[in-house]
Parts: structure tokens; C-alpha cells; sequence
């Protein structure tokens, strides 16, 4: 075989593995290999295709991740009007939709129902088209289009986009459309959707770059679809239900429960929670168990579709409007309540916002108590004209915190409620509260309020920022209590007053040694998280990853103009400009240089440093100074090097701390080199100086 040739069969291959590997994970939650084993497989073949660019198709597994940004998007008609669905919100209109249903079918057939979640998302149609056959191979069907449901006439050409959504595939083996008995050329409709917790995420990110949080995972999922960046949308994490599988516009398999399970053997992701029963009773029971299940789904449904199984009867029922007679939605109720408001408090955040909180009288609202709810800000108040004391529509949506909808006035106890006065001084610290023209928030700027000192801590402290385990509000409450901190770097000091820590209210030994032991290990992350974990306003954690990446250093970083921070991906004049403010402020320099004296390493991203020390073998030895050995064999690895426990003549370097003992000398003997913790380090950011 010629080398050529050898190259195409590995890349073949690899991208049959990572397809295989996708299905597993995506659609199938049942993973086989570890998320690195992945990602070198992924590596290999990004590798290949890059000394091969003429080998590149439109639908190998690299193609997810990246791609152009697109200048706006095409309109495209659709093959068929995608319809909309009627509504129905009792029993009763069940039963007389049923009824209708009946009427317009001969006696003598029975109808089945297929019921089906209703996914809180939006909706999406893919195109698939035959593709190249591959060796003996019959022909397969590659995604073409995606497009959204736009006016249902019309939607728009979002297939940049869909390609990154992994659970949708971008091919379909012959094989596998012989297995599902469907041709080379089809249509899939399907529900994209944002997992709660990637949209919990989403928020937190938002927040931390002083946006506003996405109301719903409905429309941060809509708003993602409609990214013109496809790197974000590969970030995001959206998820594709499948179900609906035409042909030319048209259902082409006997039944609904047919076509789902053809779309499953093809590979396409099939909400698992669907049933097809034979009497509207049995269709009430289904609502029943998916109210139920609604609250464990680690996504939004807001309903329960039902559908007339058969193809045939669905062809006879046809539409009305824009509706099919032959499907109905089932809506749950809004999770509401109504109680009264107790209270507000004013909470004094990271960056000083200060933001109105209602304390309710417990209200349980689908499922669970609810005691608190956002009020968001004085604006908000003033809109709803709300008071203490008044009877309130609480909502639990799609979002995490619950939110005051409107007083419900006849039940406002009138003569007992009282105003909610805004604070004109922080409710902490007593410093006058400021507000930015065009800006709704009000803000503590008392760089020393004890709040805003609180929550700095929290935030850098947090699992995704420093990680530092065992640093919850409890224990930040007590250690500012104690005067023990008093700022972020005090952390990285506090191992000499141990005698003090263990002086706090259950602090024995044994926590204490293991909040010193997280504080320590936290030396060691990555440039990005330290960024992060600084709170600089507008830079979230991939604003942070970005600039990690791309100046690889906190000095570069630290002294960049607001045009260099611009040439950064996705930065703008306003972040830019919050960068430069914070850095001009000797307060935070101090900050960083007293982090720096702790012994931070500011190691740059992993992504920038993988491989440096790819091929290299190292063993930890002794005590070292600032990261525990865990920590250096964490970056070791994440550097592409590998850490073995003992030394022989493979080992390329040895790392000795205090008291290494025999491995050090078996080191000497063999001869071979031997670097202390801050050689190490210059090792990890020599690499990722080379590369930046
Ligand atoms: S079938 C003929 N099935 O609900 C139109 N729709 O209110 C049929 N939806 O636009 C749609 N889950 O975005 C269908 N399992 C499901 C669904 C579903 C969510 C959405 C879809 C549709 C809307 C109609």
C-alpha cells in the first residue's frame, strides 16, 4: 500500500472510532473510553488532516469544533411548513380532542397514541443527502442543512452551527440506514435544547462579564443558535432531540413509534422517555408520571405532546391552520404561587451591586419550598409596585432563582404594608451606595467593604475558579471574623497561624491541615483561574482562558494596552478598558505581587502549555517548597510529561525538594538531571513561552 494510502485507511479509521466514541457518549450516555483518550485519538486526526488538507470532508468529527464565522445567515424554505402545535390544558380538552379525533376516523379503527416529552426548546430541521461510498461500502447520508423553524415557512441556515452539536450525526453509515430501513436521502425535525447545567454555567458566565442572565435555557439556546460564532456554539453544549423522520416532506413509516425507533438505530438521539398507549387513559397517566419526572430532567420539558400513531390516520385527520389535527400539546401549569412578602434583604455582591432579595412566607411551588426570590433591582421594584406586607405571584421558571411576577392585588393586605425603601448606604459597610449613569444597579465601591471582601473570597475560593475545597461561606464568615483574613493573598499566610485556625469554632486538626493542604495546592493553577479568580469585572472564566492563552503570562497581561487586550478574540473596547482600570490600580498590583511572594505560580494555560513536555519522564522526590506533589504531577501531565515513582535510566528529570532522600541519590548515580520546584516551573513556562 503506498503511504497515501496508508494515511487514508488511519484516517478512515480514526473518524469511524470517534464516531463510534460520539454515539456512545452523546446519545447514548454510555461512554467506553476516558475524555483524554478521546481527545489524543481527536489530536491524531486534526494531526493527519492537517498535513492532508486535501483528505478534509465536510463531515469528519473535526469539522465540529470550529469553523468560520458566518456573516448572518441564508433564508431557506422548508420542505414542508413546520406547523405549530394546538394547546390543551385539562383533562376535559383532552377528552374532546380525542373525541374530534374519533369523529373524523371510521368506527371500526382503533387510534394509538404515541406520547412524547415537550422539550422546552426550539426547533430544528436537518437535511441529510447521500454521501461518497466508501470502499465496499453502499452509500451513506451526511448532514447538508440545519435549519431553524424561522416563521415555519421560512426558517434559516444554521448548519455551521448544528454540525457542533454532538449528539446530531454527521453521517449516517449504510449500514446503519439498511439497519433503520431508511434511505441516503431524509429529513430529521427534532427539539435543540440547553441542559440546565450548561445553562446554569452560561449565566454565571454572564454575570461575572456584568451581562444580564438569559431568562430561560429556551432562549439561551435560541440565542446560541443563532451565533455567528461557531467556537461558541461548540462550547455551549446544546443537545438535538430527534422526532420527526420524513421524506420529501412527508412521514414515510407505518407509525410514529416506528420512525423514533429508526432515528435511535440510525443514531440520531431519542428522548428515552416516550410511550405509545391505546386509550386516553393511559395518556393521562404518562402526564401524570412526566409531571413528576419534570422535576429530576437535567433539562426544561413544559409539557406532553401526544400524537396519533398511525401515518395513515394522521394522512386522513390533516390540519387545521397551523396546527395538525393529529397532534396535541399538553401543557403543564406555570409553577406559581401566591404568598406574602416578609421582607426584602439587600445583598452587597463581589462587585458591590447591591441587589434587592424578597423573603417570603414558604410557599411550595411544583415540588419545592420556596422561601426566597430575586427582585433583581430598584427599577424592578418601582415596575411592580410592590410593598411588605403584600400578597405576591411567585414563578419558578426555567431559571434557578425564583422571581416576584406581580402583586395580586385583591389579596394586598393594604393598610398593613409598608414601602420598600432602596438603601442609599451599603447595608454592610455604611459607605454611600453609587450609581453609574445609564446603569440600573446600585453599587458599594468600598474596595474594603467586608461584604465585597466576603464574596472576593467565595469567588476565588469556588469550585471552577481556584478550587480550594473546605473555603465555603461558613469558614470565609469565620476567618474575616477572626481578623485571620483579610484579603485574598492572607489565604496563602494563614499556614503560620495554624494556633489561630484551630482556635475557630469546629476547626479541628484534621480540617485545618486540609484547608492548608487545599490552600497550598491552589498555588499551582493556571494562569487562567487565577485570572478568573480575581474578579475583574467582565472577565469570566472564558474571557480569562482567552487571555491566559493568548498572553501566557500575568506581566504581559499586566502591562498590555487596551489595543493589545483587544486583539484578543471576543474582547472588546469595554473589557479592554475594565483590564487596564484594574491593573492601574495599585491596590491590585499589590494584590498580584503579593500572590506572586505567596508562591503562585501563574502557570499559563493548559492549553498552551500541552506537550511541552511531551516524551519526557520525571519523578517527584522530597518536599517541595510551594506545591504539594500532587500539584506538580497535575501540571506535569497536563504539560503532555509523565511522572513515574521511580528513577532508572528512562527517567529524564528527577524533582527533589527537602529531604529527598534515596531517590535523589539513585538520580547521582545514574546521572541523571535534577531540578528543583522552580526549575520545574521555568520548564512548564519555557514551553508555553515557545508557543505564545
Ligand atoms: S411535534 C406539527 N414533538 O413544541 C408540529 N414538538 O408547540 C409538531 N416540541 O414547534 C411538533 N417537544 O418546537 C413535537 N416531542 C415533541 C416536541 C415538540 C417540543 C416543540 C416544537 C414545536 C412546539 C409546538
Amino acid at each position: 500500500m503506498s503511504s497515501v494510502a496508508m494515511v487514508e485507511r488511519e484516517i478512515a479509521q480514526l473518524r469511524d472510532e470517534l464516531r463510534r466514541h460520539e454515539h456512545l457518549y452523546y446519545v447514548l450516555d454510555a461512554p467506553e473510553i476516558s475524555d483524554a483518550q478521546y481527545d489524543a485519538m481527536m489530536n491524531r486526526l486534526k494531526g493527519l488532516e492537517g498535513e492532508h488538507p486535501e483528505l478534509v470532508e465536510a463531515d469528519s468529527p473535526t469539522q465540529r469544533v470550529g469553523g468560520k464565522p458566518a456573516e448572518g445567515f441564508a433564508k431557506v424554505a422548508h420542505s414542508r411548513p413546520m406547523l405549530s402545535l394546538d394547546n390543551a390544558y385539562t383533562e376535559e380538552e383532552l377528552r374532546a380532542w380525542e373525541q374530534r379525533v374519533k369523529e373524523a376516523l371510521p368506527s371500526t379503527e382503533a387510534v394509538r397514541f404515541e406520547c412524547e416529552l415537550k422539550l422546552d426548546g426550539l426547533s430544528l430541521a436537518l437535511h441529510y443527502k447521500a454521501g461518497r461510498a466508501r470502499g465496499g461500502e453502499g452509500a451513506t447520508a451526511v448532514l447538508v442543512r440545519g435549519i431553524t423553524r424561522g416563521d415555519g415557512e421560512v426558517g434559516e441556515d444554521v448548519t455551521t452551527n448544528v454540525r457542533t452539536i454532538r449528539s446530531v450525526p454527521l453521517r449516517v453509515s449504510a449500514a446503519d440506514l439498511e439497519a433503520a430501513g431508511m434511505p441516503e436521502e431524509f429529513e430529521v425535525r427534532g427539539e435543540v435544547v440547553l441542559p440546565q447545567a450548561a445553562f446554569e454555567k452560561l449565566n454565571e458566565e454572564r454575570e461575572a462579564q456584568g451581562l444580564a442572565p438569559a431568562a430561560n435555557p429556551r432562549n439561551a439556546a435560541a440565542g446560541t443558535i443563532r451565533t455567528l460564532e461557531p467556537n461558541i456554539v461548540a462550547q455551549r453544549r446544546l443537545d438535538f432531540y430527534a422526532y420527526f423522520l420524513l421524506r420529501d416532506g412527508e412521514m414515510f413509516l407505518g407509525d410514529q413509534t416506528a420512525a423514533l425507533a429508526a432515528l435511535r438505530t440510525a443514531g440520531f438521539r431519542v428522548n428515552a422517555h416516550a410511550r405509545t398507549v391505546d386509550s386516553m387513559d393511559a395518556v393521562l397517566a404518562f402526564i401524570a408520571e412526566a409531571e413528576m419526572l419534570r422535576e429530576t430532567l437535567s433539562y426544561e420539558i413544559d409539557g406532553v405532546v401526544i400524537k396519533v400513531d398511525s401515518t395513515s390516520q394522521q394522512r386522513r385527520l390533516g390540519f387545521t391552520g397551523r396546527a395538525p389535527r393529529w397532534a396535541m400539546a399538553y401543557k403543564f401549569a406555570a409553577r406559581a404561587g401566591v404568598t406574602q412578602l416578609e421582607d426584602v434583604l439587600f445583598q452587597v455582591g463581589r462587585t458591590g451591586k447591591v441587589t434587592p432579595v424578597a423573603v417570603l412566607q414558604p410557599v411550595l411551588i411544583g415540588g419545592t419550598t420556596v422561601t426566597r426570590a430575586t427582585l433583581h433591582n430598584a427599577d424592578e421594584i418601582g415596575r411592580l409596585g410592590v410593598r411588605i406586607g403584600d400578597f405576591v405571584r411567585v414563578e419558578r421558571g426555567g431559571d434557578v432563582i425564583p422571581k416576584i411576577v406581580e402583586v395580586v392585588e385583591d389579596a394586598s393586605h393594604a393598610r398593613g404594608a409598608r414601602t420598600i425603601v432602596f438603601p442609599k448606604i451599603c447595608p454592610e459597610c455604611g459607605a454611600h451606595l453609587v450609581k453609574v449613569e445609564g446603569e440600573v444597579d446600585w453599587r458599594c465601591v468600598n474596595a474594603a467593604c467586608p461584604a465585597r471582601i466576603r464574596e472576593e473570597l467565595l469567588h476565588f475560593a469556588a469550585r471552577g475558579v481556584m478550587n480550594i475545597e473546605g473555603l465555603g461561606d461558613a469558614m470565609v464568615a469565620q476567618l474575616l471574623g477572626a481578623g485571620l483574613v483579610k484579603s485574598i493573598p492572607d489565604l496563602y499566610w494563614l499556614k503560620e497561624k495554624k494556633p489561630e485556625l484551630l482556635g475557630l469554632e469546629r476547626v479541628g486538626e484534621k480540617s485545618a491541615q486540609a484547608l492548608l493542604d487545599e490552600i497550598e495546592k491552589s498555588k499551582g493553577a493556571p494562569l487562567a483561574r487565577v485570572l478568573f479568580g480575581l474578579g475583574i469585572r467582565f472577565v469570566g472564566e472564558r474571557t480569562a482562558q482567552l487571555l491566559a492563552a493568548h498572553f501566557g503570562s500575568m506581566d504581559e497581561l499586566m502591562s498590555a494596552s487596551p489595543e493589545e487586550l483587544e486583539a484578543v478574540n471576543e474582547v472588546g473596547p469595554r473589557v479592554a478598558q475594565a483590564i487596564v482600570e484594574f491593573f492601574a490600580e495599585p491596590k491590585n498590583r499589590e494584590l498580584v505581587e503579593r500572590l506572586r511572594e505567596a508562591g503562585l505560580t501563574f502557570i499559563a494555560e493548559k492549553k498552551v502549555t500541552t506537550s511541552t513536555l511531551e516524551g519526557l519522564t520525571f519523578v517527584l522526590t522530597g518536599t517541595l517548597p510551594t506545591m504539594t506533589r500532587e500539584a506538580a504531577k497535575e501540571l506535569i501531565e497536563s504539560a503532555g510529561g509523565k511522572v513515574s515513582g521511580s528513577v532508572s535510566k528512562k527517567t529524564s528529570y528527577v524533582v527533589a525538594g527537602e529531604e529527598a532522600g534515596s531517590k535523589l541519590e539513585k538520580a547521582q548515580q545514574l546521572g541523571v538531571a535534577v531540578l528543583d520546584e522552580a526549575g520545574l516551573v521555568e520548564m512548564l513556562q519555557q514551553g508555553a513561552g515557545d508557543r505564545a
